[in-house]
């Protein structure tokens, strides 16, 4: 049986992850996966985290199975985090997942149950897991235009004049914040435009929101899916605590339908169990019970705040230098882009020969699409980065 199987094309991320960790070289640089790094390199765990694991150490009576859609109060302290009152708490059907990448995966098989010739429209680029896992599951797909490779920013009209062929009940797969792999994020007021095109044309969002916090802080990075949300009778969002809360590992993620009414919300809700037991069964549980004892303590919440805002100015301090140096070394602004970008990444938007040589020549490791993770870097580290960059003629 196992000879019929066929090679799998490896996922560019990982692979990334597994070449640099082969590198002997010790002054190599790591701006491949999105994994937050701080000043040493490490991936701390953060404080809050901590002690509400200590909590759970010490105070957990049982280690019974939840319920299919996990512990009802991580439903409802993500949905306040995500969504706080941009639709009524009855209008929300959610399920605990592992990861984003299970939130995605269940969104996109809810979708494949409620309407199965539903293309799902992709920016181009988009995190490469989205249409690896549509394909998959053999679902329709099609891609909008999103970044301008010139300006480094969204090719808008592109992206607009792609969306106008949407077809009533497509879905369109939005990125909430800090767009993965580009961090070029569109403007409140381009959104509205695009929420009213997907009005006029039928069209349901998809969000997903994995950097919440890691942007222009917690509540602005979740404006624009709370105006996603108001728009529609129905959206889907797909949340991720692996960044925000440091949690990778744990598997910690949630998905969220929103629907018309109240009667809708209990038909979401039981499709969202069926698939969970369908899937895995049970979701895991404790790291969404860490981000539960945290997002209602109001200390705990306070200092998981503090932390991640010092996260947050610290990348944002990074992408400031970097922009900095770049402009001392080329006598130019052509990098400054660097430094309006959000998020975690940004794209440097040269070609996967140039990502090489920085490669092969300097130790950098990035995604071949010239994705670079600003949070791989530390102050030692830009200026190295900068003279690499301007020394390959990039
Ligand atoms: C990334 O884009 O690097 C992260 O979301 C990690 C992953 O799973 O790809």
């Amino acid at each position: 049986m196992l000879e019929h199987l066929k090679s799998q094309p490896a996922d560019k991320i990982l692979a990334l992850m597994a070449a640099y960790k082969a590198d002997p070289r010790t002054d190599k640089i790591d701006l491949g996966v999105g994994v937050y790094k701080d000043a040493s390199g490490n991936t701390p765990v953060m404080r809050a985290v901590k002690e509400a694991e200590r909590r759970m150490v010490a105070e957990q009576s049982t280690k019974a199975y939840t319920g299919l859609a996990g512990d009802p109060a991580f439903g409802a302290a993500m949905r306040d985090l995500v969504l706080a009152d941009s639709v009524a708490a009855d209008r929300v059907a959610a399920v605990a997942t592992p990861g984003g990448t299970g939130a995605i995966r269940q969104a996109l098989e809810l979708i494949r149950m409620a309407a199965p010739d539903a293309t799902v429209w992709l920016s181009n680029p988009t995190w490469p897991n989205h249409p690896s896992i549509i394909k998959y599951l053999g679902m329709k797909m099609a891609e909008y235009t999103y970044f301008d490779n010139a300006t480094r920013g969204v090719d808008f009209a592109g992206m607009m004049a792609d969306l106008d062929g949407l077809a009533p009940g497509d879905v369109v797969l939005l990125h909430g914040c800090c767009h993965n792999p580009t961090g070029a994020n569109l403007t409140s007021d381009q959104m509205a435009e695009v929420i009213a095109l997907m009005q006029k044309k039928g069209a349901v969002p998809l969000i997903d929101i994995a950097y919440q916090g890691f942007g222009d802080g917690l509540d602005a990075d979740a404006q624009i899916t709370r105006q996603i949300v108001r728009g529609f009778d129905n959206s889907l969002i797909a949340a991720s605590c692996s960044k925000n809360f440091g949690i990778y590992r744990e598997r910690t993620g949630i998905l969220m339908a929103v629907a018309r009414d109240a009667d809708e919300q209990a038909l979401a809700q039981q499709n969202l169990a069926f698939l969970n037991r369908q899937n895995y069964s049970f979701p895991p549980d404790h790291g969404a019970r860490v981000v539960t004892t945290i997002l209602t303590d109001p200390a705990l919440r306070a200092d998981w705040e503090a932390e991640l805002e010092d996260t947050r100015n610290g990348m944002l301090a990074l992408r400031q230098q970097l922009a900095d140096e770049l402009r001392r070394l080329t006598n130019s602004d052509r990098f400054d882009f660097i430094a309006a970008h959000r998020g975690m990444f940004s794209r440097l938007g040269t070609t996967p020969e140039m990502v090489e040589k920085l490669r092969a020549d300097h130790g950098i490791y990035m995604v071949s699409d010239s994705r670079l993770n600003i949070a791989g870097l530390n102050a030692q580290t830009v200026p190295i980065l900068a003279r690499a960059i301007v020394q390959a003629g990039i």
